[in-house]
């Protein structure tokens, strides 16, 4: 029970990688703050953590506006006191090239993916209790990627070096600063993807399911990684490690 007495806000919860970190959270004693872009989705999630005994709310939220990102940190303080735990889950990508995208679409992007880190790194810290974690989302595509998904793949790196940098400026608070870069994980995002659909993204070797990843995160926010900080673990079946 890793979480007990702990709010924990996790982003795109309504879905995928970010329902199985809140289910999970949830069973161990978290009390859920459940954010997605689809209330219903997070509502969903909710429901499954009320039917197993556990404590949590969904909010609406379009995680790269401001307004919507303090008022789930809001939400959070109103129904729970204050924050333990941020899981920024929540992401988006496109698949045209960079001369051709609009700048609408890359800024929409890097505000969703990027962004909301910021947002909820100023939002969110100042109402978290010291011993608190927050984990980023990134991606094997802040590594290695495919064509026509640069802003993707720049958000994701950034998220890494954001991850390192706010790691130092909460150390004396000991809230840590972790990033977890999935591989190919079974969920919507993965099998919508066109470059995967079109056999341009190889999906080779093995495939995550959300639990794997869930399980991974809930280890990185919890105080068994208690000396991880700064840190990116690399999930994804040895993906990376393949020549
Ligand atoms: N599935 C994979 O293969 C894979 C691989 C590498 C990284 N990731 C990363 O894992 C994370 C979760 O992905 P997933 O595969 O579980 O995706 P998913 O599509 O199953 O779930 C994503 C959830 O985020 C929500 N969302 C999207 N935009 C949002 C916004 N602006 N505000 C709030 N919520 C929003 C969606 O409604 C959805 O519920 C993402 O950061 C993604 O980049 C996934």
């Amino acid at each position: 029970m890793r979480f007990t007495g702990k709010t924990c806000i996790v982003t795109g919860a309504g879905s995928g990688i970010g329902r199985a970190t809140a289910l999970q959270m949830a069973v161990e004693g978290g009390r859920l703050v459940a954010a997605d872009l689809r209330l219903e989705s997070a509502q969903a999630t909710v429901d499954q953590i009320h039917s197993a005994g556990g404590e949590g709310l969904a909010v609406a939220c379009d995680v790269g506006d401001s307004t919507h990102v303090q008022a789930v940190v809001a939400a959070a303080v109103k129904a729970y006191g204050s924050v333990d735990v941020i899981v920024n889950d929540a992401a988006m990508m496109t698949f045209t090239p960079i001369v051709e995208i609009a700048e609408a679409d890359f800024f929409k992007v890097i505000a969703t993916n990027l962004g909301s880190v910021f947002l909820f790194a100023k939002y969110g810290v100042p109402h978290m209790n010291d011993g608190g974690a927050i984990v980023n989302i990134s991606s094997v595509h802040a590594h290695r990627t495919t064509q026509n998904v640069v802003p993707y793949a720049a958000s994701k790196g950034a998220i890494e070096a954001f991850t390192r940098g706010l790691s130092l400026e909460l150390a004396a608070r000991k809230i840590r600063v972790n990033a977890v870069a999935p591989g190919a994980v079974d969920t919507p995002m993965l099998w919508n993807n066109p470059n995967v659909k079109s056999g341009a993204e190889k999906i080779t070797g093995a495939v995550g399911r959300p639990e794997d990843l869930a399980a991974a995160i809930c280890f990185i926010a919890s105080s068994d990684a208690a000396f991880v900080n700064g840190a990116t673990l690399l999930v994804d079946g040895g993906r990376l490690a393949q020549l």
